[in-house]
């Protein structure tokens, strides 16, 4: 009461609460949530036996929009029949992969828990959807479908399948629904749907059963019913183009299939947007133009066989009255025009061994027609499941798990209820029977095979019923065959009697003739009644056996396998008609597809979707309590109910139970090594099971609350964490050492080749070396043979490095005389060189010197002509440049130099000149001008010799300065003038030069003679002594002493 109390007061929070980031819900704030709102599970209502108590929870929760509540792991939807706000994908996220009770209900929950399972047991799951027509179911069915599409994995391959199982709906819903009283989107055909899943969680695949489509809606539709979507829409949105081409025109109401129920339009269906969707469709799952073309063609043809029209002729037989239908079909499916008239008008009858034509009568050809049309159609319809089939089909073999949507009609209950609303209540008979299997029945038993202290729920068990319809030889559809197929005159009231003679005494079986006086009132007397176990309908037999036998005359369907329309072709066999014996009846059909479908059921898990419709008028928030409290009794959910609430919640068997989680428990991890059971009491006792969450059975393990189980689920997920990030670890670990191992040998073997590289360099350089050499010494041989091969690489080598060598020791100046020593091969070329090189250096010596020093080398030379070899001290004076003069010309008296005016002074030195007698020695100055030469003693001139009268000079071989030079013997001259200077080399030249008298020099030794004058002559001596000295000696002879020079 104080929960309920508490989930009042909160109620306008849930909503938002569904958003909240879920990961802040802990288990114990998810309980609080669920009881907000009435209870979220119906396990955790207080008087969970009271129906009333179940209603009213239910209606609690559907006024605020919650219309999502489980019972356990069963999910109750009730049709909001209004657009609610949380199909989101942030909503899809949240519920990915939570624990089912940690958050509100949700379809998403169910969807994510067959998913999460499948992942992680490898196993196949489905998930069935049930409840009365315009429940929710389809919706349901979609919603789950756009659940896995957004969170599983997937690839950009993989978008193409997972764009093809959300686009397959809308086709096949406009082939295969339509406007009923119920529903606006009726589904007349029942869809079990398996989405296949690779190893990784990724949707790669799917098919499609589908199970008895509603064919007798394409000939005939209730009033405010239509025929299938398809019709109005190909009217509605096909281009113009296409219309014409199957020769339709776009107003429905021209088409007697679509008018009966007086409702083509409707204002929820928007037919020509719905159309556009169902061609991008066709595009997506592989649809090629041809396909389209036929389909449509098939299609068409339907509404032209509609406007097909007889009357009786004289005889009583029917004939077509309008010529252009009949010849549009045959265009559109390729038949004769002429066979197609004769196959709608006669019936071919096999009498003996002959086969005769024999002509229908009106209400025979009417029937011959619909059933045309209903075969078209349905046949048609099996082609684009199967071609759908085609394009969803996963080739590669590799194992995937499944998850089945089974999306079928739910229990009707008509006014009149007819052979269909027979078989579709059967079916919920046989999907019951599934549910008691599965859950109830299992349940219980596996309480006392585990030997589990349990009491016993009663249930009623649906079988009875279903062997009612089904048993052989003794079922209602046995019987139903059984008429169809005897020869005689066999109608439904026929039928009918067989019926209460072989099961009239079956307690779920009632007729008018056997129902008390009470019920009797309510039975008509075409009626038979069956009490379903979700409560009594009444069947009118009229119409099931020509229904049960929808026979379609031989002729017509020779004619339809004879169509060059591509579908029909792959529809219509020709093998049928070698078939002699009768085709399945359609209950029989049926009946074998329902086993086959609850046999592909049982070998999955389940989970379990009960829609349930509000109320009759499809209107939001309306809670019809009758009507809910119908459905939630042939739902069978009380039962449900009692049997979760007195259960538990889970159970496993030991050793899975053990290997899921044996990594909580020290003991347990990694491996238990005695009985599971042992190993799973020890783990449960380290997690702190607690008495009453558990019991232990013979195989497995008994969970009475989620939570329990949860919280273990929980800690497994921190826990597996671990693991992982352990097992990653090791793994990284052993990639590691792997690649480092990888790298090692790698790196050992570039050394390896890196070495034997650099060896196999080092052999070839040695082995050139060892080739050079021994040219080079054959060479060195052979150097001095002419040239020859042997020789020539050695003669080229010397060449080449005397060469190099010499360039880099050329000499760099005239003066500089080393030369390279050549070797003897290259003498001659060295003395060439070295004469090029000294006259390069020449050359550039002579072009680098001036006028004046050119002049001074003039000098020079003249010297070297005069003295080389001729007086000492020569050599040593030669690096000594001459002076231009040794005074200038301030040093000679002006006097002088106002004398000899009218000539150039070229050179003016200091001298001592000696008397001719007596030799006395006088300071003069010698002036050399360009015609005489000048003795001069201050202001006088002493003597003045003309260069034109000289008769010569001499000077001794000695080092001494000593010169004279010689004057011609006659009055005017003085006598010789004997002289002496300091710079005597360069005052001899120079004076010899400026005479122009070079060879005038006479270099004497030990003495000479000069004149004195007047005829006389005198005598010098030159000798060499310590010390240079110049006297007269006693002999009168003047001396000159040169000092001796070391030699
Ligand atoms: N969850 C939902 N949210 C909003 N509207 C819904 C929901 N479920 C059902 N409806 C509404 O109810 C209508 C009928 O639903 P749906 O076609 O799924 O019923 P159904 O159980 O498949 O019926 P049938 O047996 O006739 O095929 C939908 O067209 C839609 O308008
Ligand atoms: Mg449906």
């Amino acid at each position: 009461m104080k929960i309920q109390q508490l989930s009042l007061a909160r109620v306008t929070n849930e909503k938002e609460d569904v958003s909240d980031n879920h990961s802040q819900l802990n288990m114990e704030g998810a309980l609080i949530a669920r009881d907000r709102v009435g209870v979220q599970d119906f396990v955790l209502l207080d008087s969970h036996t009271s129906e009333a108590a179940f209603l009213d929870n239910l209606r609690k929760r559907y006024r605020e929009n919650l219309i999502y509540t489980y019972i356990g792991t069963l999910l109750v939807s009730v049709n909001p029949y209004k657009e609610l706000d949380f199909y989101s994908v942030k909503q899809m996220e949240i519920y990915q992969g939570v624990n089912f009770f940690e958050l509100p209900p949700h379809i998403y929950a169910i969807a994510d828990n067959a998913y999460r399972v499948m992942c992680a047991e490898c196993n196949d799951h489905f998930i069935l959807i049930s409840g009365e027509s315009g429940a929710g179911k389809t919706e349901a069915s979609k919603k789950i479908l756009q659940y896995f599409a957004v969170t599983c994995p997937t690839t950009e391959q993989l978008q193409v399948v997972r764009d093809r199982l959300l686009l397959s709906n809308p086709v096949l819903e406009a082939f295969g629904n339509a406007k009923t009283l119920r529903n606006d989107n009726s589904s007349r055909f029942g869809k079990y749907m398996d989405i296949q899943f690779d190893f990784k969680g990724a949707p790669v695949g799917g098919h499609i059963l589908s199970y008895l489509i509603e064919r007798s809606r394409v000939v005939h539709q209730n009033n405010g019913e239509r025929n299938f979507h398809i019709f109005y829409q190909l009217l509605e949105g096909a281009e113009d183009d296409l219309l014409r081409w199957l020769g339709l025109e776009r107003n429905p109401q021209k088409y007697m299939y679509l008018i009966q129920g007086r409702c083509a339009k409707v204002s929820s269906i928007n037919d020509k947007s719905d159309w556009k969707i169902v061609r991008k469709a066709f595009s997506v799952i592989d649809f090629t133009e041809t396909d389209i073309e036929h389909l449509f063609g098939a299609i068409a043809s339907v509404l032209h066989l509609g406007n097909i029209q007889y009357e009786e002729d004289s005889n009583g037989h029917a004939i077509i009255t309008n010529g252009s239908q009949i010849k549009w079909i045959s265009k559109l499916l390729g038949v004769h025009l002429s066979i197609l008239q004769e196959a709608l008008t006669h019936r071919k009858i096999e009498a003996r061994s002959e086969e005769v034509l024999s002509p229908l009568n009106i209400d025979l050809a009417f029937y011959a027609r619909d059933a045309a049309a209903k075969a078209i159609y349905g046949r048609t319809f099996t082609w684009l499941v199967n071609k759908i089939n085609g394009s969803l089909a996963n080739k590669d073999l590799t194992r995937k798990t499944v998850i089945g949507l089974l999306d079928i009609y739910g229990f009707e209950v008509f006014e009149t209820n007819s052979f269909e609303q027979f078989c579709i209540n059967y079916c919920n008979e046989k999907l019951q029977q599934l549910l008691i299997e599965m859950t109830l029945k299992a349940e219980q038993e596996e309480y006392e095979l585990e030997g589990i202290e349990w009491e016993p729920i009663p249930y009623f068990n649906n079988k009875i019923i279903c062997d009612l319809v089904e048993e052989k030889h003794k079922g209602i559809i046995s019987i139903l065959d059984e008429e169809c197929l005897r020869p005689g005159e066999a109608t439904d009231l026929s039928f009918l009697e067989k019926l209460e003679e072989k099961v009239g005494d079956h307690a779920h079986f009632l007729t008018r003739k056997l129902a008390d006086q009470k019920t009797r009132k309510s039975i008509d007397w075409v009626d038979f009644r069956l009490l379903h176990y979700a409560g009594e309908v009444t069947y009118c037999a009229v119409g099931f056996l020509e229904k049960n036998n929808d026979l379609l005359y031989r002729n017509l369907k020779e004619v339809l396998c004879k169509s060059k329309n591509g579908i029909l072709k792959e529809c219509f066999f020709p093998s049928e008609l070698d078939n002699r014996r009768r085709p399945e009846t359609v209950a029989t059909q049926f009946k074998n597809s329902l086993a086959s479908l609850i046999e592909i059921l049982m070998s999955k898990e389940p989970s379990y979707i009960r829609c349930i419709k509000p109320n009759d008028g499809k209107e939001p928030g309306k809670f019809d309590d009758v009507l809910i409290r119908h459905q939630v009794k042939y739902l069978g959910l009380m039962e449900h109910l009692r049997v979760r609430r007195a259960g538990f919640a889970y159970r496993r068997k030991y050793e899975l139970f053990l290997q899921r989680y044996k990594s909580l428990c020290p003991a347990t991890w990694p491996h238990w090594h005695g009985a599971a059971a042992n190993g799973v009491e020890r783990l449960i006792k380290h997690i702190g099971y607690k008495p009453e969450e558990y019991k232990l059975g013979r195989t497995k393990i008994f969970i009475r609350f989620p939570r329990t189980l949860f919280a273990t689920e929980d800690a497994f997920e921190r826990s597996k964490h671990l693991l992982v990030t352990r097992i990653q670890a090791r793994y990284k670990g052993c990639l590691g050492k792997r690649e480092y191992k990888k790298q090692r040998e790698a790196a050992i073997k570039l050394e390896a080749c890196w070495r034997g590289a650099l060896a196999r360099k080092e052999a070839k350089k040695r082995i050139w070396a060892v080739e050079t050499i021994k040219r080079f010494i054959k060479g060195f041989i052979n150097r001095k043979n002419p040239l020859c091969p042997e020789n020539d690489e050695f003669v080229r080598f010397v060449q080449y490095t005397f060469l190099t060598k010499l360039r880099d020791h050329v000499p760099k100046n005239v003066l500089d005389k080393n030369w390279l020593k050549p070797p003897a091969i290259l003498e001659e070329t060295s003395a060439m060189l070295k004469k090029i090189c000294m006259r390069n250096l020449v050359r550039k010596y002579c072009q680098g010197i001036t006028a004046e020093k050119k002049a001074q080398l003039q000098q020079k030379v003249v010297a070297s002509a005069i003295f080389r070899g001729k007086k000492d001290g020569y050599l040593q004076s030669i690096s000594q440049p001459f002076a231009d003069t040794q005074l200038s010309e301030r040093d000679i008296n002006p006097k002088v130099l106002q004398l000899i005016r009218g000539e150039k002074v070229k050179y003016m030195t200091p001298v001592v000149k000696y008397d001719r007698n007596g030799f006395k020695a006088r300071e003069r100055q010698l002036v050399l001008t360009q015609s005489a030469a000048y003795v001069v003693e201050m202001a006088k001139i002493k003597q003045k010799i003309d260069y034109a009268t000289l008769k010569g000079i001499s000077i001794s071989n000695l080092s001494d300065g000593l010169l004279v030079i010689h004057v011609p013997e006659d009055n005017k001259q003085k006598g010789d003038a004997i002289l002496q200077c300091g710079h005597i080399f360069e005052t001899v030249t120079k004076l010899c030069m400026l005479a122009n008298r070079q060879n005038a020099v006479q270099v004497v030794q030990g003495s000479l003679q000069f004149h004195i004058g007047s005829g006389k002559e005198g005598t010098i001596a030159f000798t060499t002594g310590q010390e240079p000295q110049i006297y007269k000696a006693k002999n009168g002879h003047l001396t000159v002493v040169s000092a001796r020079t070391k030699s």
